[in-house]
Parts: C-alpha cells; sequence; structure tokens
C-alpha cells in the first residue's frame, strides 16, 4: 500500500526541500508533497545551483520516513530516478536514460535532477524537471534539455509533478514491501553509457574504465582495463572518454 500523497503548494520558495525538512521537522506525514512555482536558491548535489524559470519547471520535495538502515538511504534516489524516467518518457520524450547516481537525461542531456536530504527519520526527495523552457542560460544550453525542447509539446507542470509523486510513492513501497532488486533491475534498463568508456572523477582522483552497471547498493561498476571491476560510491563527474584507445 502506498502512502497517498498532499499536495502542499507554493508561489514561491528558496528551496523546496527547506519546506519538506521543515515539514518533517513539524511531524508532517509521509507522502506530504511540497511543490513551487519559482524557487530563489533551488540546490543541487554538491552544493551546485538548479536553475529555474517560473512556472516552466516541475520543482518539487517529496517527503518520506524511510524506516530502512541509513546504508540504504542513498536508494531513494534510485526509488526517485524510475518514477522520474517514466513520468517523461510517458509525456513522449525521445531516449530517457539515468546518468548514474541521479540525473534523468533525455537524447543525452539532462531533463531532470535528483536530490535527497535527510534528517533525523525524514527524507526530502528533491525533484527538478525542465518542462516548458525554450531555451537555458549560456552555460547550460550544451548539457541541458527541456520536456518541451525534445517533444515539441507545452506540458501542464502540475500533471507532471502529480505523476511523479504517485508513481514515487507507488515504487517506494514497492521497495520497502519486495526490497530493491526490482528498482535496480528498472533503473539498469534506462543506464546511460553501458559498455562505454569513461573517466570518473572520484574524491579527486580520476579513474577510468568500461561503465559496467550498478550492484544492488547502488554503487557503479567500473570495468578497469587490468580486468578488475571496480566500485564507485561517489563522483563528482562522469564523461564518455570517446575515442580512448586503452580498452
Ligand atoms: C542535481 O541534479 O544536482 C539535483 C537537482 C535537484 C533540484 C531539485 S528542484 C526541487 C528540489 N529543491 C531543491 O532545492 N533542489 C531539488
Amino acid at each position: 500500500m502506498s502512502a497517498s500523497c498532499v499536495f502542499h503548494r507554493f508561489d514561491e520558495v528558496e528551496s523546496t526541500n527547506d519546506i519538506a525538512l521543515e515539514m518533517g521537522r513539524r511531524g508532517a506525514p509521509e507522502g506530504s508533497v511540497v511543490v513551487a512555482r519559482k524557487q530563489t536558491k533551488g540546490r543541487g548535489r554538491l552544493g551546485r545551483e538548479w536553475w529555474d524559470e517560473k512556472d516552466a519547471s516541475v520543482l518539487m520535495s517529496v517527503l518520506l520516513r524511510p524506516d530502512v538502515p541509513a546504508v540504504d538511504v542513498p536508494k531513494l534516489a534510485f526509488v526517485a530516478g524510475v518514477a522520474v524516467a517514466d513520468a517523461v518518457a510517458s509525456m513522449g520524450c525521445p531516449d530517457v536514460a539515468l546518468k548514474w547516481p541521479n540525473d534523468v537525461l533525455a537524447r543525452g542531456k539532462k531533463v531532470s535532477g535528483i536530490l535527497v536530504e535527510c534528517e533525523n527519520d525524514a527524507a526530502a526527495v528533491g525533484i527538478g524537471v525542465n518542462v516548458n523552457q525554450a531555451s537555458f542560460p549560456e552555460e547550460l544550453a550544451s548539457t541541458a534539455t527541456s520536456v518541451l525542447l525534445e517533444t515539441g509539446n507545452r506540458h501542464d507542470v502540475n500533471e507532471l509533478a502529480s505523476r511523479i509523486a504517485m508513481g514515487l510513492l507507488s515504487d517506494y513501497s514497492a521497495y520497502l514491501s519486495r526490497g530493491f532488486e526490482e528498482i535496480a533491475a528498472r533503473w539498469r534498463k534506462y543506464m546511460w553509457g553501458v559498455g562505454q568508456a569513461a573517466s570518473v572523477c572520484t574524491g579527486g582522483e580520476t579513474v577510468r574504465g568500461i561503465i559496467a552497471g550498478i550492484d544492488s547498493q547502488c554503487c557503479l561498476l567500473l570495468l578497469e582495463c587490468s580486468g578488475a571491476v571496480r566500485k564507485v560510491v561517489a563522483a563528482e563527474s562522469i564523461c564518455l572518454s570517446h575515442g580512448q584507445q586503452d580498452f
């Protein structure tokens, strides 16, 4: 049984994750969903900024109270990843892929990002989706895309947010009741870059290898030229090494 969603809508907030965590502190139930039309301090992973244009993006955070060991909390971003990938694919986005750990791509460009933040027993699963942007600031233009740019059609931002929230809560409940492997298998079907040579910056070191998948703890598996399989727990960046001759 999934928790039901209760939506809390805001015009402008600094970050929907802050609001969800504050609601968590005040005892709000699992399944509370914060949605905003605009964020003034939207944040991404690794202290990066998350840019948005008012009314053009899904900006949402789902409050969960995951009764799982701390080591399993990162799996929530993967649960969210499959829910977002399914939702944007159902809107007609072509070539939807999940780039480890939690970017959602369409035709190789980022259409959505996920940021999970925790406090005590509460987790805010923050999701940003570029929906109706016709263009992006210069610094994002080569790497970002929107559902509009990919499908040629404008879409209802609130409808997409509802679809994602319902998919996420249903997938989360499947994870809690049946374990993670089903979600991991769906995630792997979307996985970007499998079989391709990549350079991964992790903890200041650059590791090279063939992207081979994820393991049951969501570590990235890289097949090194020695034949060893390297497990990467966290990374600052992953780039495909086109034309590299090492493998
Ligand atoms: C990333 O790609 O680095 C993650 C981006 C996550 C952005 C979303 S937008 C809604 C929620 N509130 C935030 O401040 N961040 C997340």
